[in-house]
C-alpha cells in the first residue's frame, strides 16, 4: 500500500492575557528574577484568567488553526488534545472542544504524554492519515499548569505557564511533512516528575490536599539530566530515521523548559542560535503547548520558508520524549 504524505497545513496559537512576572513572583516566594534569568531563561509566563480551562485556550488556538488552513469545523475527522491538564478526567478535553467547536463529524480523544504529548498526537494522527483512515486532523498542545502549580514552592511555581498551539494536518504532496519521528518512554523514572493524587491509587481527599499532591512534584536536577540525554539521543535517532543530518536543519524547535536545556542541545548539535527557536523567555514551561507554541511563532514571525527542514524534540513527564523531522 502506498502511504500517503502528511504535513501541517494550518496553524494557530493563543495565551491567556495574565502575565506573571519574575517581578511578580518576586513577592509571591523567596526568589529573585537574576536567579530565574539565569537558571531558567525565563521572564515571564500567562496565566489563564479564572474562568478559563484548557478547552478554553484549546478553542481559541483551534479556531486559528482552522482560518489558516481554510477550512470550516465540520470537516475536521479528528480532534486530538494533548494535555495533562484536561478540563476534566471525562469526558475528554477534546470531546468538549469538539461540542465548542461543532465539529460533529470528527472522532475525539486526548493523549497523555506531558510535554512530549503534542509530538505523540502528531504521530499518531500522521499514522491514520497515512493509512487513509482520517483525511485530517487537528492537534492540539493545551495546558493550564498554573491549576496545578503551588504558588508558594519557589522550586517549581516560576518554571509554568498556560497557553495553547494548534495545528491542522494532512495530505500534503509528496517530498514534504513528516519524513520522521521517534517516540520513547521511560516509566521507571515516573516517580521524577508527577501529580500523585487525584487518580485511581490516591483519590482526592482531605489529607491529599493537606498534603499537597495536588500540585507538580519535580526533582529538577534528575529531570534535567534525562532532559540533557534525551533532546541529543532523540535528536541523533530523528535525523537518522529521515536520512537527514544536523547540517540539513533549517530550525531546530526545542521544548521551552529550561534555557539551559536548549543550549547544551545547540552545542551538540553545532547549531547557531539564529536556527534555533526560543521563546521560554516569554511563555515559560507551558508543557504540551510548547512546542506549538515555538513552532506556530516561528511560522507566524516568517521564520520558516516552503521547503525547509524543521526538527521538533521535547521531553517530560513519564518519562517520555518525541522528536520529528519534517519539510515546511
Ligand atoms: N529562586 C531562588 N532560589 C531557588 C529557586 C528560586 N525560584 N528555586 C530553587 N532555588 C534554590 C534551591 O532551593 C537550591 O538551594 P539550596 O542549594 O540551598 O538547596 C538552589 O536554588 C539550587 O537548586 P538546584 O536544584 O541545584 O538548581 P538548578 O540549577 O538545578 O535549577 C531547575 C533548578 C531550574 C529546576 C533545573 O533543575 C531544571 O530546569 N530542571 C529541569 C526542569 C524541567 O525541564 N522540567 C520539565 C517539566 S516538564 C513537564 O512534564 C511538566
Amino acid at each position: 500500500m502506498k502511504m500517503r504524505s502528511v504535513g501541517i497545513i494550518g496553524t494557530g496559537k493563543y495565551v491567556p492575557e495574565r502575565v506573571l512576572t519574575n517581578a511578580d513572583l518576586e513577592k509571591m516566594v523567596d526568589t529573585n528574577d537574576e536567579w530565574i534569568v539565569s537558571r531558567t531563561g525565563i521572564r515571564e509566563r500567562h496565566i489563564a484568567a479564572p474562568e478559563q480551562a484548557t478547552s478554553d485556550l484549546a478553542y481559541e488556538a483551534a479556531v486559528r488553526a482552522l482560518k489558516s488552513a481554510g477550512m470550516t469545523a465540520d470537516q475536521l475527522e479528528l480532534i486530538i488534545v494533548a494535555t495533562i491538564t484536561p478540563d476534566t478526567s471525562f469526558p475528554s478535553t477534546a470531546c468538549i472542544l469538539q461540542d465548542k467547536l461543532g465539529a460533529k463529524h470528527a472522532a475525539a480523544f486526548d493523549l497523555s504524554a506531558a510535554c512530549s504529548g503534542f509530538v505523540y498526537s502528531m504521530a499518531t494522527a500522521n499514522g491514520f492519515i497515512q493509512t487513509g483512515m482520517y483525511k485530517n486532523a487537528l492537534i492540539i498542545g493545551a495546558d493550564t499548569l498554573s491549576r496545578i502549580t503551588d504558588y508558594t514552592d519557589r522550586n517549581t511555581c516560576v518554571l509554568f505557564g498556560d497557553g495553547a498551539g494548534a495545528v491542522i494536518v494532512g495530505e500534503v504532496p509528496e517530498g514534504r511533512g513528516f519524513l520522521s519521528f521517534d517516540l520513547g518512554a521511560e516509566g521507571a523514572g515516573g516517580d521524577l516528575l508527577k501529580l500523585a493524587a487525584g487518580g485511581s491509587r490516591l483519590p482526592a481527599s482531605e489529607a491529599t490536599v493537606e498534603g499537597k499532591q495536588h500540585y507538580i512534584y519535580m526533582n529538577g536536577r534528575e529531570v534535567f539530566k534525562f532532559a540533557v540525554r534525551v533532546m541529543g539521543t532523540a535528536t541523533e535517532e530523528v535525523l537518522r530515521k529521515a536520512g537527514k543530518t544536523k547540517e540539513d536543519i533549517d530550525l531546530f524547535v526545542p521544548h521551552q523548559a529550561n534555557i539551559r536545556i536548549i543550549q547544551s542541545a545547540m552545542q551538540r548539535l553545532d547549531l547557531p542560535e539564529e536556527r534555533c527557536v526560543i521563546n521560554v523567555d516569554k511563555y515559560a514551561n507551558t508543557s504540551a503547548a510548547s512546542i506549538p507554541l515555538a513552532l506556530v511563532e516561528a511560522a507566524e514571525e516568517g521564520r520558516i520558508k516552503e521547503g525547509d527542514t524543521v526538527l521538533l524534540v521535547g521531553f517530560g513527564g513519564g518519562l517520555t520524549w518525541g522528536a520529528s523531522v519534517l519539510v515546511w
